[in-house]
């Protein structure tokens, strides 16, 4: 019998067997939990176990990331700037955002998948953020993330009564990058003061994390102290309880990315050298070869 077509063949990842494993174990030193939950974040937290967590905006990044052992997969409105070419996450839409998180959660066995409010889906009030939350949460969503400190406490109480585990967001909130001035550090001086009061009121509220974003690091860490629910950093140093990127920056795929991300590979590069061997073995007759067609 003749070796199936590449074509022909099933993925991997779509096999019955595969579908009878589950999600993957934890890596060693990573939060138990297949699949992690909400309870394991606390965890976490108590147990000193740092908490790793990248965007995701499509189910073939999402599944890689997941079998990486990422914890917390976060459907970011920065798929409005990453993956859509705006140059704020101001204009993405909450069906954008649907779509995006259908599409991470259903190629995510271990990661908890935490989807993006975008700008103008909960400002409104409780009872519009309710509703908007339960589009991401019935998109495949285990936790919705939205920005702000005080002005926030009653839609997250809400929505955490209503069921829906709440990530706040403080610091630089790009969504308001317009009111701050700008992509700047938030909480120097006094503004560290208020900074922690949001926190906690957010905390109190129900909030089961925060992202913490350029916000000195002496206060991520003042603020990760005065909590009991963990703080994720992005640029605000390493003693928040974990980190988060987004996943373009992480893996170099743009010439450009912030200070505080890391290029921990440039596959730019390599997709670019892909495409660029591609295109000339198509012009020279080298690909395809015989293995890539179907003699009958
Ligand atoms: O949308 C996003 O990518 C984010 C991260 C910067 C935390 O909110």
């Amino acid at each position: 019998m003749a070796t199936p077509a590449p074509s022909d063949a099933q993925h991997p990842d779509s096999s019955p067997a595969a579908a009878a494993a589950g999600p993957a174990a934890p890596p060693s030193g990573a939060v138990g939990g297949r699949p992690v939950r909400v309870h394991h974040l606390r965890a976490a937290k108590a147990a000193g176990t740092r908490l790793v967590m990248l965007t995701a905006y499509d189910a073939v990044t999402a599944r890689i990331l997941d079998a990486a052992g990422v914890d917390m997969l976060l459907v970011g409105d920065s798929i409005g700037n990453v993956m859509h070419g705006h140059d704020s996450t101001l204009p993405v839409e909450l069906d954008e955002m649907v779509v995006a998180t259908r599409s991470v959660a259903r190629a995510t066995k271990r990661a908890l998948v935490v989807a993006d409010l975008p700008f103008g889906s909960y400002e409104a009030g409780p009872q519009q953020a309710l509703a908007s939350a339960v589009r991401l949460m019935k998109a495949g969503a285990s936790a919705v993330k939205l920005e702000g400190g005080r002005a926030r406490c009653e839609t997250i109480r809400l929505l955490s009564q209503a069921g829906i585990p709440v990530m706040g967001h403080l610091g630089f909130t790009p969504q308001s990058v317009h009111a701050l001035g700008g992509f700047r550090v938030q909480g120097r001086g006094p503004a560290g003061e208020e900074l922690l009061a949001d926190a906690l009121a957010i905390e109190e509220a129900g909030a089961m994390s925060m992202v913490l974003e350029m916000v000195p690091e002496p206060l991520a860490a003042r603020v990760t102290r005065a909590l009991g629910v963990p703080t994720i950093g992005i640029g605000a140093g390493a003693r928040t309880d974990g980190q988060v990127l987004v996943w373009t920056d992480m893996a170099g795929m743009t010439d450009w990315s912030p200070r505080f991300a890391a290029r921990f590979a440039e596959l730019g590069q390599e997709l670019g050298r892909a495409a660029s061997q591609y295109a000339a073995e198509v012009r020279s007759g080298a690909f395809p070869r015989q293995e890539h067609w179907f003699d009958s």
